[in-house]
């Protein structure tokens, strides 16, 4: 390449993921999970605005993609369902203190299923390990018990998003880019 060359403008990534995001109700129930299990392990805890259940992380994706990812979204045929998290727990190897539910129900494995054909077909990349329902409420924990829930948090999945992850000095911030309904049972 001469002087006079420009190299070409590197392309826009963002850090991309879909997820299930909590209403106001589900949110504070789960920030205080997080509360007591700081109090057992203490950590870093997520803050309350950054709570969510990944279902599908994608990575580096190029911004011009982004619409493609919408579109994949957009035919998503999933019926919405009530997630029991049930479960606090520990990952001793990452140091992840944890709530989840102890049980897939299957209408979010249908949904996971149907989000990796559709970015299969669309030809992305993702994480491919198997899916393990959980929601990161406390890093670098160490903790030597894990609190037992007195009793579930219920949270009714009406939708999932996209989101972008963004890094700030002291963790991440997430920004929703767009959000999907589930079809309604009634
Ligand atoms: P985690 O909470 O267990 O770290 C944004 O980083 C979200 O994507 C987090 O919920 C994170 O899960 C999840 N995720 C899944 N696979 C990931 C990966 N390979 N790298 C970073 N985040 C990942």
């Amino acid at each position: 390449m001469t002087e006079n060359e420009k190299a070409p403008a590197p392309e826009a990534l963002s850090r991309l993921f879909f997820a299930l995001w909590p209403d106001e109700a589900v949110r504070r129930r789960l920030s205080l999970l997080a509360e007591a299990g700081h109090r057992a392990c203490s950590g870093r805890r997520t803050r309350p605005e950054n709570i969510h259940l990944t279902l599908v992380f994608l990575g580096e994706v190029e911004d011009r993609r982004i619409a493609e990812l919408q579109a994949v979204a957009a035919g998503v045929r999933a019926p919405a369902f009530e997630l029991s998290i049930d479960t606090f727990a520990y990952w001793r190897h990452n140091r992840v203190a944890w709530a989840g539910p102890s049980e897939t129900p299957q209408p979010l494995a249908q949904l996971v299923a149907q989000l990796e054909e559709g970015l299969t077909a669309a030809g992305f990349g993702f994480d491919r390990r198997p899916f393990v329902p959980h929601i990161t409420l406390i890093r670098k924990a160490l903790c030597r018990e894990t609190p037992s829930l007195p009793c579930p948090v219920r949270w009714a999945v009406e939708g999932f998003v996209l989101a972008r992850s963004v890094r700030i000095e002291d963790g991440a911030s997430y920004q929703i880019i767009g959000g999907w309904p589930l079809e309604s049972q009634t």
